[in-house]
């Protein structure tokens, strides 16, 4: 199985590196090039006991990669982890621009069946409201979770 996750903050980083523990293909994607780049160089923007070791160990592996190509980390997979940031306005609702804005993305590079599941931090019914730019692109069905 082949996994992406777009965002490689915390939630990101983390989450992937635990698939990726476990034997599944995962690419971890983010606009930030330089955070892209230096861990491609192994060099981690975050620290948690452990981390730094499953990283090195599964690129060496070749079940963790790193890219700044959604287009590219689509190719192929089978499930989109959406892990950007969700940050709170002024009321301390949810910012989810960044959530849609990677919707739309996914649902322009998806090449077969996928499953979208929201990672971020998001309000109760999010999941229509990434259906549509996702959805709206592709003619196959999409499970959101
Ligand atoms: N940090 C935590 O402990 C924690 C726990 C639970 C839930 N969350 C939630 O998870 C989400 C992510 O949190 P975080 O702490 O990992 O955030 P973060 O800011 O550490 O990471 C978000 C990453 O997304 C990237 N990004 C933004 N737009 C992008 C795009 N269009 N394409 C690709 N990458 C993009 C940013 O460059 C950044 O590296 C938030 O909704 C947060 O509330 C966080």
């Amino acid at each position: 199985m082949k996994i992406t996750i777009i965002g490689t903050g915390y939630v990101g980083l983390v989450t992937g590196a635990c698939f990726a523990e476990v034997g599944i293909h995962v690419t971890c994607v983010d606009i930030d090039t330089r955070k892209i780049d230096n861990l491609k160089n192994g060099i981690l923007p975050i620290y948690e006991p452990g981390l730094e070791r499953m990283v090195k160990e599964n690129m060496k592996d070749g079940t963790l990669s790193f890219s700044s190509s959604l287009a590219d980390a689509a190719r192929d997979c089978q499930v989109f982890f959406i892990a950007v940031g969700t940050p709170p306005g002024e009321d301390g609702s949810a910012d989810l621009q960044y959530v849609l804005q990677v919707a739309g993305q996914i649902g322009q590079h998806m090449s077969d069946y996928a499953v979208i599941v929201t990672k971020s931090t998001v309000p109760v019914g999010t999941a229509d409201k990434v259906t549509l730019p996702c959805g709206g692109c592709h003619s196959n069905p999409v499970p959101m979770i």
